[in-house]
């Protein structure tokens, strides 16, 4: 048997992280391989990066080209790995991410462990994980060991730690149907679902040596996914890759002008790509809705909800609906007149809360929920943390709030679909 490894390369818009990728193969001391860069239409500056390399006859390239609307679908990078799995030539297989380098002993050692073990499948080695800041700074690394054999690789052993051989690809096509599992619900666990299937037929074998060092960017996908609900909570500021900052509203993600930076700035919820292109492109706003405004010269303040202006009605009424003075901004006077008036935010005697403003959070009873569209919605502290950092929750009683609906909570997906997996996780 040979020793030539087929390694695969998914790439998504990260120029500078992809040149790294691709140099730190070329750099391998084990020369016998061929490498798959496996882009998902990234921008032109990423494609340049790809081209640079294309001399190189042991690198090919293809891009999917794969249109927006269907970028959710799938867990894209499985699906770009089974494109090129049936191209693989190698008598082993190895996964790259572009934010992540082989160390240049990577592919030696790991063939190596091959020879020394023909009875393995797969062998799996320590990571170093740095994350880094907006600037590309590290703030802080830890390590994924590896010194115990795994019969259980799913959730431990990262998609870049891994060489397998291709033989095995066959068998678990058979048992299967494919190599990698690339429905939409594992995004971020697509490798982890992938080593279940090859756990069924080996264990991973340990190398106890850093092999590579992946990098945790503000945007990647872990982050941005993490404590994301299922649905993204209309009246957010987001911002994806690109770094634009968009204001969503029911199903449209509208751009908003640098005139509300100062809104925008300290609660922008990075979110990844593939949530922010489900929403179609609008238009950019005069203003955005949940904001607080007024005129220049008089003192009447405004909240905006749901395209009207609602005159906070009393000092009293500002605060108890957990309002800061900081967050108003002055506008037009036309500005404001264009807007139709809703009926006032008000803080009756009685305490009764009887047409709230919308999207502020409450805390009724030790739970935190969401006042939306005219409902409240329980929301966990984990996704609040997220999306509303800079608002102190309202307290109130449900005997207060009885005349409206209880809705569909905001919970962070992940928890239910590795609850529905049923494995353990250390
Ligand atoms: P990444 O954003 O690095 O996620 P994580 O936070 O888990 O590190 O993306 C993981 C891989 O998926 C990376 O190789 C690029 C690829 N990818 C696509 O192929 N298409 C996409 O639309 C996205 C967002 C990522
Ligand atoms: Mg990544």
């Amino acid at each position: 048997m040979g020793d030539k490894v087929s390694i695969i390369l998914t790439s998504y818009n990260k120029p500078d992280y992809l040149q790294k990728a691709i140099e730190s193969v070329i750099n391998q001391t084990h020369s016998n391989w061929e490498l798959f860069v496996m882009d998902d239409h990234s921008n032109e500056e990423t494609t340049a990066v790809i081209h640079k390399y294309l001399y190189d006859h042991r690198i090919h390239y293809k891009n999917s080209f794969v249109h927006p609307q269907h970028r959710l679908k799938t867990t894209r990078y499985a699906t770009l790995i089974n494109d090129a799995l049936p191209y693989a030539t190698g008598d082993y297989i190895s996964y790259l991410t572009d934010d992540t380098v082989y160390h240049p002993n990577r592919l030696s050692r790991m063939v190596q462990t091959f020879l020394c073990h023909p009875e393995a499948q797969a062998v799996y080695s320590k990571q170093k994980v740095v994350h880094v800041n907006e600037r590309g700074e590290e703030m802080s690394h830890f390590y994924r060991n590896a010194n115990t054999v795994l019969d259980q690789a799913a959730f431990q052993v990262d998609h870049c730690s891994v060489m397998h051989r291709r033989l095995l690809l066959d068998r678990i096509k058979d048992k299967y149907g494919s190599y990698w599992d690339d429905d939409m619900k594992h995004w971020n666990h697509g490798d982890s679902i992938f080593w279940l299937r090859v756990n069924t037929f080996a264990p991973f074998l340990p190398i106890n040596e850093v092999l590579d060092t992946t990098y945790k960017t503000p945007n990647s996908f872990q982050n941005a996914f993490q404590f994301l609900p299922a649905d993204l909570i209309d009246g957010t500021f987001v911002k994806g890759s690109d770094q634009h900052v968009y204001f969503l509203d029911q199903g449209v993600r509208h751009p908003v002008g640098e005139r509300w930076r100062s809104v925008y700035l300290d609660r922008t919820v990075i979110i990844p790509d593939p949530y922010l292109f489900q929403y179609h492109m609008g238009k950019c706003l005069n203003i955005p809705n949940y904001v607080l405004v007024k005129e220049a010269d008089r003192p009447a303040v405004f909240y905006i909800d749901a395209g009207k202006k609602r005159r906070i009605e009393s000092q009293h009424a500002f605060q108890f609906y957990q309002f800061k003075r900081k967050d108003i901004l002055t506008i037009d006077k036309e500005v404001l007149e264009s807007l139709p008036e809703g009926p006032p935010i008000t803080r009756e005697r009685s305490g009764v809360i009887a047409n709230p403003p919308g999207r502020r959070l409450f805390f009724i009873e030790r739970e935190r929920f969401l006042f939306l569209h005219g409902v409240f919605h329980p929301i966990s502290e984990q996704v609040v943390r997220k999306f509303f950092l800079q608002q102190k929750p309202i307290p109130a009683s449900f005997r207060n709030i009885q005349q409206f609906p209880i809705g569909k909570p905001f919970y962070p997906v992940y928890d239910e679909i590795i609850k529905n997996l049923n494995i353990a996780i250390e």
